[in-house]
């Protein structure tokens, strides 16, 4: 058997035994969005350190678990903390996870992030829909045998984000009076920041937005035919922007500041999107 679907139902096999849930939407947080899961109703939490042969994320400030429950009445996985490639794992350990929760059941996948402004127009605090994507200049996670259990080896990509979800993003964005700019989000290994000329390259090439994760991740539910739909928290104007350096603090900073808006944005939208699964 190819040794990533292997490491797959080997994660799988640990996690079935232990969790007897089935989630309908994946959510995947972002940077300085942790403790969302913190706030929903729990029924069980599973450290990935308990799971066999799972990618373990490095970075302060991602705690590193998932968490089983529900928003409202609908279940859900949460993964609080993702793992990044920049930390050195191949792509195929990135998306593990992303494919795990698909078997666990997810039918949706939520992705947000916390991202770079790359837009002049968008202001730090900002969220961002994500419309469509740049994911060209990380490499693909489906490099390598197909894994035909999965899904085919060319896949379409002409709609990677759902637009049916997009329409509910956007509806409860208008009914809650929160400002939700729609926009490209493009991913850089990281982990440096851009250069400003990175930023102007970013910009070139029609994105709003940049960042260190998830249009891999999209590029396995893809894959796998999950629905898909991405918010970006922009907790920083792009390099270059604006005259002054930036910090991993500052991008913590914002994403804090924002997160009980950010969180009731991803509430509402989770139980509407509950409603046609
Ligand atoms: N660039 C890349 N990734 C990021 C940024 C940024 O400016 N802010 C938050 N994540």
């Amino acid at each position: 058997m190819n040794a990533v679907y292997e490491k797959l139902l080997t994660c799988y096999n640990s996690i079935k035994d232990k969790i007897p849930f089935e989630p309908k939407v994946a959510l995947i947080l972002g940077s300085g969005l942790g403790d969302y899961a913190d706030g929903i109703e729990v029924v069980s939490t599973l450290s990935y350190h308990d799971i066999e042969g799972f990618p373990v994320s490095t970075v302060a400030g991602h705690k590193g678990q998932f968490v089983f429950g529900y928003v409202d009445k609908v279940p859900v996985v949460i993964m609080q903390g993702r793992v990044h490639y920049y930390e050195g794992y191949s792509m195929q350990d990135v998306v593990l996870p992303t494919r795990l929760m698909k078997l666990m059941g997810a039918k949706v996948l939520f992705l947000t992030n916390a991202a770079g402004s790359v837009n002049i127009e968008y202001e730090a605090g900002d969220f961002m829909m994500i419309t469509d994507q740049i994911s060209s200049l990380v490499p693909s996670p489906l490099i390598g045998q197909n894994l035909d259990e999965l899904g085919p080896r060319f896949c379409d990509m002409s709609e990677v984000y759902d637009k049916d979800l997009q329409e509910i993003l956007r509806t409860t964005a208008k009914d809650l009076q929160i400002r939700l700019r729609e926009g490209v989000y493009i991913q850089l290994t990281g982990p440096a920041f851009e250069t400003p000329a990175e930023v102007r390259m970013c910009r070139a090439l029609g994105a709003d937005a940049v960042g260190m994760s998830t249009t891999c991740e999209a590029v396995a539910a893809n894959h796998m035919q999950m629905k898909i739909c991405g918010i970006s928290c922009i907790s920083n104007l792009g390099c270059g922007i604006l005259d002054q350096p930036l910090s991993h603090e500052e991008v913590g900073e914002t994403a804090a500041r924002v997160a009980p808006l950010f969180k009731k944005l991803i509430t509402e939208s989770i139980i509407r999107i509950g409603k046609t699964l």
